[in-house]
C-alpha cells in the first residue's frame, strides 16, 4: 500500500550538516519527498507533535531538544512507507540500531537520535496536519 510518513531531521543532525546525507538514504530507497520545510520549532508545535509523550520522565528533555535549533520536516511517500522509514531510521537508541541505519550512522544518543518518523498511519496523518497545515 502506498503510504505517507512524516519525518523530522532533528537539531543534532541539522547542526552537523547531515540533511543531504539523510535525505539521500530515503530517496535511494524509493521514497519520494512530496513536501518539506526547514523551521525552528515553537514550544506549541513541539507539544502538539509529542502529545502522546506528555508526562514521561524524558518529556521536558525531548521538548527542549526539538526546540533548540532548526529541524527539517519532510513528508515521504512510497510503498509501505511507514514501516520502511522506521527500518531505515533504526532503533531509538543509536547504540542498538542496526548497521547502516540513520541512527546508527549519525545518532549521538537516545536523546539526540537525529530523526523522527511516524509510527502508524493515524499518527502520520495527525503529524502531517500539524507540520503542513492547509493554508
Ligand atoms: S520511537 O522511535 O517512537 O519508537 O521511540 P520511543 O522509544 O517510543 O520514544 C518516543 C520518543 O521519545 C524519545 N525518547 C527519549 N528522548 C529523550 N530521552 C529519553 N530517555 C528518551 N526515550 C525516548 C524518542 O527519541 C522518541 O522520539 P521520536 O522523535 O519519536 O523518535
Amino acid at each position: 500500500m502506498i503510504e505517507r510518513s512524516l519525518v523530522l531531521i532533528k537539531p543534532d543532525a541539522v547542526e552537523r550538516n547531515l540533511i543531504g546525507k539523510i535525505l539521500t538514504i530515503y530517496e535511494d530507497n524509493n521514497l519520494k519527498i512530496i513536501n518539506m520545510r526547514l523551521t525552528k520549532v515553537s514550544r506549541e508545535l513541539a507539544e502538539a507533535h509529542y502529545i502522546e509523550h506528555k508526562g514521561r520522565d524524558y518529556y521536558e528533555n525531548l521538548i527542549s531538544y526539538i526546540t533548540r535549533s532548526a529541524v527539517v520536516a519532510v513528508v515521504l511517500e512510497g510503498e509501505g512507507a511507514i514501516a520502511l522509514v522506521r527500518k531505515l531510521n533504526g532503533k531509538t537508541n543509536p547504540a542498538e540500531a542496526e548497521e547502516g541505519t540513520v541512527r546508527r550512522l549519525y545518532g549521538l544518543a537516545t536523546n539526540q537520535n537525529s530523526v523522527h518518523a511516524s509510527d502508524s498511519p493515524e499518527n502520520a496523518q495527525r503529524e502531517i496536519e500539524i507540520w503542513f497545515p492547509e493554508k
